[in-house]
């Protein structure tokens, strides 16, 4: 399967652009007011956002390391993917603002723009699909492992095992060094995450596992391997294909995020690309990220009526109540997350073309309504973010609750592979290694268990 690939003009060619060079405008000056000494620090720019202060010699100067839990402050590397502006709502890929690549792209079209730093011409967009649609088959032994999950395995619980077994089933191109490794286990991974995350949800519900077909595009041949049966045909709905789609554009990236981050620290040791993901799928299953998605619908659940929507924001306000409104907030927008806005117009167009009423999307926009009404959330800038609406959205493709996530990192495979990439191609990985504040007992000595 790698030869096709190799033999390719398409991918001897640079796989992203290169990095854009980062200029020091001026100096900011740390004085110690312990002893005076003081450090020249560059401040930095890109070509978008606020400077920065670039802080590597600090320790070197004044023996002090910087502390910033949470990476509040803190830009952890430099990047051409994708740039976001939290006070503006503005999210570009590669230059292109999300809701024009929502309205007119595709999301294969949008993997190929973050990781090759351009969109496609005709040729190229041809043969991109084309390799992703021919590695979609994942190797027959997988098979034996996923039948060693238990049923009632989570899908995410399954995505992050079989997600990482395939280094071990694909370890022909996984030297991070070699640029045809790199670029035939990227396609490889953008192309089998669906049909993995179809077994994982065909071992849950006991149905035999349907191969993917060439025939169809990526998000119809998901659907298809998702709820299709050997028994009779199953007709894709073009209606909910377009959707997921669109779905899978908005999701795809976004610059430095925790799942991302992971997939770079974990890249930064040279550790395989598929060990990389791997990291990845797990940092997003949490519900303070791509977790938050089966969040939000268990909590529309359980609010249940738009009657209850009143309480349920005064338990987000309380502190005493560890209750937080799913799908709300961000660290990065604190205006609004433009990939809301448009998940939010979709979410209405999608149940209507396909005649579904939903009463949670009406606790849904009751909520919203009065959370942003609410001087709590209005004062902390907390707006609905991107999770809030494709929870509804995904529910009404009859995608399980479940699958909420795998969905997310099927779509994010994208960015974080751009991103390894982009890691890997600029030769100068260096290894992530932050360091920490000790705050535990100072050096003391080993008392014996009989005097303990
Ligand atoms: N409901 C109620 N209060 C909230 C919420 C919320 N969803 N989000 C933040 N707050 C409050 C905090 O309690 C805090 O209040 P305080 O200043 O009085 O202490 C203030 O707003 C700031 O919140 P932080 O947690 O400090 O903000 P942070 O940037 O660290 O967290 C996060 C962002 C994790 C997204 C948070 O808003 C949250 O937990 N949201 C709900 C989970 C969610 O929807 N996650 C998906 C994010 S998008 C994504 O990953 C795809």
């Amino acid at each position: 399967m790698g030869d096709a690939l190799l033999s390719t003009h398409a991918y001897s060619k640079s796989e992203s652009l290169e990095y854009g060079e980062l200029k020091m405008s001026n100096t900011i000056a740390i004085v110690d007011s312990r002893n005076g000494k003081q450090a020249d620090l560059p401040i930095v720019s890109g070509a978008l956002g606020d400077p920065a202060i670039d802080i590597a010699k600090l320790n070197k100067e004044l023996g002090l390391f910087t502390y910033d839990p949470g990476f509040v402050s803190t830009c952890s590397t430099k990047s051409a993917i994708t740039f976001i502006d939290g006070d503006q709502g503005v999210l570009l890929y590669r230059g292109y603002p999300i809701d024009q690549l929502a309205q007119h792209s595709s999301f294969l079209e949008v993997a190929y723009l973050l990781i090759h730093g351009d969109l496609p011409g005709p040729a190229q967009k041809t043969e991109f699909e084309h390799h992703v649609t021919h590695h979609t088959m994942i190797h027959e032994g997988l098979k034996l492992f996923m039948n060693g999950f238990h049923y009632n395995a989570h899908p995410m619980a399954m995505m992050v095992g079989i997600a990482g077994s395939l280094a071990a089933f694909y370890h022909d191109s996984l030297d991070p060094e070699d640029p045809q490794h790199r670029m035939i286990t990227a396609i490889r991974l953008i192309a089998k995450m669906p049909t993995l995350a179809a077994a994982c949800y065909k071992h849950s519900v006991g149905q035999p596992y349907v191969y993917p077909k060439n025939n169809l595009d990526y998000c119809s041949r998901f659907l298809d391997m998702m709820f299709g049966v050997p028994a009779e045909p199953y007709e894709v709905n073009p209606i909910a294909a377009k959707a997921l789609d669109l779905l899978f554009i908005l999701h795809a990236d976004h610059e430095q995020n925790a799942s991302t981050s992971t997939v770079r620290l974990v890249g930064s040791t040279g550790a395989n690309p598929i060990a990389c993901i791997a990291s990845g799928i797990a940092a997003l299953w949490g519900p303070a990220h791509g977790g938050a998605n089966e969040a939000v619908l268990k909590m529309l659940n359980e609010i249940g009526d738009k009657s209850n929507v009143a309480r349920a924001v005064e338990r987000a306000k309380d502190k005493n109540d560890n209750f937080r409104l799913m799908g709300f907030g961000h660290r990065v927008y604190k205006n609004f997350d433009p990939r809301a806005k448009i998940i939010r117009e979709m979410c209405h167009k999608v149940l209507n073309e396909l005649g579904i009423h939903d009463p949670l999307l009406d606790v849904a926009m009751a909520l919203e309504e009065v959370a942003l009404k609410d001087d709590y959330f209005v004062e902390r800038k907390l707006y609905p973010n991107v999770d809030f609406y494709s929870g509804i959205i995904y529910k009404a493709l009859k995608i399980p609750v479940e699958m909420f996530t795998v969905m997310f990192a099927i779509a994010r495979t994208a960015g974080w592979i751009a991103h390894w990439l982009e890691q890997n191609a600029a030769g100068d990985v260096k290894i992530g290694r932050p360091r920490q504040i000790y705050v535990g007992p100072k050096s003391r000595d080993y008392v014996p268990l009989g005097q303990r």
